[in-house]
């Protein structure tokens, strides 16, 4: 492990002097850079840096027009030399940097300074494709294969995107117009994709209209997820914002959502392709969500989950006029399972399932699915949860001759309006306590009261201690 530089050699921040012109988007390079001792920042990293670069250093422009997607490149690959020299930070400074995708390396941290904006290009050829997921076997929108995520990394370790609250903005607009005419040959970018790779850490930045996903690391471990605030249109087309794929050691801790699909999906591949991968998600955490989705879920687990899930923790969620709260969608030809998971503390205002399972849940990779890959769901808790605005309490669909097994639910008040069937349950089996309105016979009340169970160990990713790292900025003006 590397320990963070103490910052007592200016020059270790490099040698460049920045005139960024106020009022006007031109940044102008002259001969030096002043650094202002009182102008050190401090942010906390798995890892600090010991090298750091501005992107304007690699002849980025910051206008929103000129596109920097080899300045990037550039960048990248340059300070790539120091992962082994105490690994490098780049700074996006204030500014409209428009760019294709681009790729990370490792022991490497991007830094966007507050008023940095990273602009996603609109022409596609600054997108490469890439085939289809192994564990997915064909691509979401289309068959054939994928562009490739504006920001991308794989098979890399120790990295770092945050900085003072700099946004990330995919100007998906131009990618959903395309989907909904159905013009694309491959499936959209995503915004951030980390693929292969471990130690990453996504925090505290605003990530704006995402083309699809927002944040997809998968076939990944040791993952840290915070203060990210992720926005699209309600509705906007499949932009969920945070999909653990096949990820084990997940920590996801105060983010808001608001978006045009799940604010969080958990997944692990989709039917044959995924079981034959068989990488599961397991050992999340999720924590002080904030969610906002009318046509989706807070959280789902699935639909594609062919690898399995299991170990998923889920505290103290918030969600306003979103559809449901902590979803299972599957189906058969899906196979795996998904078991262990706890929810405990739920505020709903305005949902129209709170508890909503599902076994017929379409979208399948061929037409010939196995019909003998049946899911195994069981061992599913929630406790604690307070619901307004409620149109029904819940929807439980298991499979027949699969049913969905060992559910518990235990201290719920719902504020329900209107519908008479509150409870609809199929092909389940479990427990309730202390439950308002009475639940459906498949799930009868227990007659001592009881609490559903949620682990009091920690996981790994839970002790991970976070750094302070600092940098000093270069002064504008
Ligand atoms: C995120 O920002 C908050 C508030 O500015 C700060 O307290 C926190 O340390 C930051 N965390 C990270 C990981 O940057
Ligand atoms: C990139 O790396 C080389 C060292 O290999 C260094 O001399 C150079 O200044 C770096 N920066 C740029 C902008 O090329
Ligand atoms: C980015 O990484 C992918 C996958 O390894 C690779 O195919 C592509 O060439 C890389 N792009 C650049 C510009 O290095
Ligand atoms: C990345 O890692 C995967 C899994 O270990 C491996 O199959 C693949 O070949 C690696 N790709 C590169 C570009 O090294
Ligand atoms: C971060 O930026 C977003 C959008 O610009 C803003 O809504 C939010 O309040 C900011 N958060 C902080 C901590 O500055
Ligand atoms: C709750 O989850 C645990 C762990 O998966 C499971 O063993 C149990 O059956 C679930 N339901 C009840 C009623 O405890
Ligand atoms: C489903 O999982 C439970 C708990 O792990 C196990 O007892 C059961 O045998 C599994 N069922 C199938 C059909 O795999
Ligand atoms: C029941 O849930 C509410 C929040 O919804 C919580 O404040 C209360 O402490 C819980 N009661 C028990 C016995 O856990
Ligand atoms: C209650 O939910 C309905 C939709 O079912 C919504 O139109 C209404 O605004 C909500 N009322 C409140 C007070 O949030
Ligand atoms: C209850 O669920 C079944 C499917 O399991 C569905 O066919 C039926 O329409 C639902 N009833 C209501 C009133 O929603």
């Amino acid at each position: 492990m590397m320990s963070c530089p103490k910052l007592r050699n200016p020059n270790v921040f490099g040698v460049i002097f920045l005139v960024v012109l106020l009022g006007s988007i031109g940044v102008k390079v002259a001969e030096g850079r002043v650094t202002r001792g009182n102008d050190q920042h401090e942010y906390p990293a798995i890892n600090c840096r010991k090298h750091i670069a501005y992107l304007t250093d690699f002849g980025a422009v910051g206008d929103g027009k000129t596109s920097n997607t080899k300045a990037f490149e550039y960048a990248i690959r340059n300070l790539s030399q120091y992962a082994n020299d105490g690994g490098a930070l780049l700074v996006v400074p204030p500014g409209k940097w428009l760019t294709g995708s681009f790729n990370l390396t490792s022991h490497f941290t991007l830094f966007l300074q507050n008023h940095a904006v990273i602009l996603g290009s609109q022409d596609e050829s600054e997108w490469p494709s890439f085939p289809a997921l192994p564990s997915y076997g064909k691509g979401r929108d289309a068959t054939d294969g994928r562009f490739s995520s504006l920001i991308f990394g794989t098979n890399l370790t120790d990295v770092v995107i945050t900085g003072f609250n700099g946004t990330i903005d995919g100007q998906g607009s131009y990618w959903w117009n395309k989907f909904h005419k159905d013009e694309l040959k491959l499936t959209r970018p995503y915004l951030i994709e980390i693929m292969f790779s471990n130690q990453i850490q996504i925090s505290n930045l605003t990530l704006i209209n995402s083309p699809s996903w927002f944040v997809h690391p998968i076939y990944s471990s040791d993952i840290i997820i915070h203060g990210l605030n992720i926005i699209a249109p309600i509705d906007s087309p499949n932009t969920d914002g945070i999909n653990p794929d096949s990820c084990t050691n997940v920590k996801i801790e105060d983010c808001q959502i608001t978006s045009g699909d799940d604010c969080v999906a958990i997944k692990s591949g989709w039917d044959d392709y995924g079981i034959k991968f068989g990488m599961p998600s397991q050992h999340i955490v999720i924590r002080r969500l904030k969610c906002i989705s009318p046509d989706s879920a807070m959280i789902a687990l699935g639909s594609e989950m062919s690898g399995g899930i299991k170990d998923v923790r889920i505290e103290d969620l918030t969600a306003i006029n979103t559809q449901s709260a902590v979803r299972i969608k599957t189906a058969v030809g899906r196979g795996a399972y998904v078991k262990d998971i706890f929810v405990r503390g739920m505020n709903l205002q305005t949902m129209k399932y709170v508890f909503w399972m599902t076994g017929s849940y379409g979208s399948h990779p061929d037409p010939n699915f196995n019909p003998k890959a049946l899911p195994n769901i069981t061992g599913i808790n929630y406790s604690n949860v307070i619901a307004e605005n409620v149109t029904y309490s819940a929807r439980l669909d298991g499979i027949s001759n699969d049913p969905f097994t060992d559910i518990c639910i235990s201290n719920v008040t719902i504020h329900t309006v209107g519908k008479k069937l509150q409870w609809n349950c199929t092909d389940i089996q479990g427990v309730t306590s202390n439950v308002v309105p009475k639940p459906c016979e498949l799930l009868p009340e227990k007659e001592e009261k009881f609490s559903c169970p949620f682990p009091d160990d920690k996981l790994p990713i839970e002790s991970v201690e976070l750094k302070t790292c600092y940098f000093r900025s270069v002064s504008y003006f």
